[in-house]
């Protein structure tokens, strides 16, 4: 049997199969871009990589994946703590990596259950949690300002421990701006934004 396929059909076939890879490449360039445009644009002045410490003694591995790390009914002043998780150029997000962090409750104390918690960035590398202000803690020179430490991991592998500070230590030898969230109370909830620069990593 002899199938006759008009010149038409054989153009408008030709078109089609150049065109359609086409759409879907662009399609997804369009996507990625919009991603990228969804993360902060950070000046190259304010692309600080975030500092390395040591944790201290009160880190436990494995905690729950948990958007509030409070028990209801705490004391504690309401704190919500957002922002970016970037790569060293501050323009690539770490999609789908894990913020795990622990602090001390509003009364200066490490618990094993609550007060910590691990969450997980969207594709724009942003996280968020609910939580309180923790109390500083220690004595005289071992004084603790307050403090959330948080550990990023990436494909289960560790990238940076560190620790996000309030404004109280503005100016204090040893906190320099880019350890300390951006602080904003309104309704009494107090709003913290803060970017995680990953030092020596990029996507
Ligand atoms: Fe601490």
């Amino acid at each position: 049997m002899k199938i006759h396929v008009s010149k038409s059909l054989l153009i408008n076939i030709l078109i089609a199969i150049l065109i359609i890879p086409v759409l879907i490449f662009g399609g997804f360039l369009i996507s990625k871009d919009r991603d990228r445009n969804s993360t902060p644009k950070i000046a190259s002045s304010e692309c600080l990589p975030t500092f390395r410490d040591g944790g201290g003694p009160y880190y436990l591995p494995n905690s729950p994946f948990q958007t509030k790390i409070v028990p209801d009914g705490n004391n504690g002043e309401k704190l919500i703590v957002g922002g970016y998780i970037l790569d060293t150029s501050c323009s690539d997000p770490l999609a789908n990596s894990v913020l795990d962090i622990w602090q001390a409750s509003e009364e200066g104390e490490y618990e094993d259950e609550y007060y910590r918690g691990r969450i997980k960035t969207d594709k724009n590398g942003y996280f968020k949690f609910e939580t309180v202000v923790p109390l500083g803690y220690g004595e005289g020179t071992a004084y603790r300002p307050p403090h959330i430490h948080f550990k990023v991991w990436l494909d289960g592998k560790e990238l940076v421990t560190s620790q996000m500070f309030f404004d109280d230590v503005k100016g204090r030898e040893g906190f320099n701006d880019e350890f300390i969230m951006q602080i904003e109370e309104k309704n009494g909830v107090i709003y913290a934004s803060h970017n995680i620069i990953v030092p020596d990593f990029e996507i």
